[in-house]
């Protein structure tokens, strides 16, 4: 891969371009963020680590998105922040505004480019941005299950003190406190977590995982998580650059899968060089069903409040 571009340079952004540096996979690493200096001194800082972590990889700032130009890859990380007490929706109607003039730009820019949204609230303005590119649905992809299925693993991790390296899980759903962790599908070495955990703790993983963003926010007060986040979208393009097919939860354009169409949301996709190769259709029992279902219905009642309606 030879360029890849994150639009927003916030902590989240920053946290991922340090990643790709380090692993190397990109030639270039275009930071953009309409503050001065912003992006061009994140891409500054990350460069003079270089020599200390060994790698070749160019890092550039700029407040212009015309500098996306040629991106294999374009994060959009760009939007408001939420603050304590606030959802994910409270920042739909200004981020949604951002996303659009995002959206303009890597039409005009980046054509041919894989784009990964991460701004909030994720399955809708990844809905959005497909909608204003007409990109084709496998190379619009949103990140949010791989973040919210490593909280998962995290936690069911020091719940039974097992090596997170044995420990796979699962999330569907909408990015919010909807989500649908797979207790089902969550095992350790293949053994199904109930084999280990009570009911009790099993609630426990899978209410703290819902609400995994909301935690850090409310410790940090002044921050989202962004180290995960980040370690996340690397993960996502690890899996596009070198092809990998991996089998991951992404935010994907669902055109009749799990009985639903038009919308964007949480489902286990098959993510390669060409973006979202497939789309997995799981057979959910009839509880899990129910849960997706209040989940994009809840998606579908957050796109038609935007209050302008585009
Ligand atoms: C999170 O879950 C900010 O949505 C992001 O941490």
């Amino acid at each position: 891969m030879n360029k890849i571009a994150i639009i927003g340079s916030g902590r989240v952004g920053e946290a991922a371009a340090h990643l790709l540096a380090q692993k190397s996979l990109a030639k270039d690493v275009m930071l953009i963020d309409v503050r001065p200096g912003i992006a061009a001194g994140v891409a500054l800082d990350i460069q003079e680590c270089a020599p200390l972590f060994g790698f070749d990889a160019r890092l550039h700032g700029s407040t212009d998105i015309a500098d996306i130009v040629d991106s294999d890859v374009v994060v959009i990380t760009a939007g408001k922040p939420r603050q304590p007490g606030m959802s994910r929706m409270d920042v739909l109607d200004e981020n949604n505004k951002i996303l659009l003039e995002i959206a303009a730009g890597i039409k005009q820019y980046a054509a041919s480019a894989i784009v990964i949204v991460v701004t909030n609230p994720v399955d809708i303005l990844t809905y959005q941005l497909w909608r204003h590119t007409g990109f084709p649905k496998q190379r619009v992809i949103g990140q949010a299950g791989v973040l919210d299925a490593a909280r998962m693993a995290s936690f069911v991790a020091l719940e039974t003190g097992f090596s997170v390296q044995d420990i796979s899980t699962m999330v569907l759903g909408g990015h919010g406190d909807a989500m649908v962790p797979m207790t089902r599908y969550t095992c350790i070495n293949g053994i199904p977590i109930a084999h280990f955990l009570d009911e009790e703790t099993i609630a426990r993983i899978v209410k703290r995982t819902r609400e995994g963003g909301a935690e850090i926010l409310a410790l940090k007060q002044t921050s989202s998580a962004y180290d995960a986040p980040g370690a996340a979208i690397v993960e996502m393009i690890e899996a596009i650059h070198y092809d990998r097919k991996r089998l991951l939860p992404c935010v994907a354009l669902l055109d009749g899968e799990y009985g639903h169409s038009d919308i964007a949301a949480g489902v286990p996709v098959v993510l390669g060089a060409q973006g979202v190769e497939s789309v997995v259709e799981l057979n959910l029992e009839p509880v899990e069903i129910e849960a997706f279902n209040e989940s994009l219905l809840r998606l579908r009642d957050d796109l038609k409040t935007l209050t302008d309606n585009s």
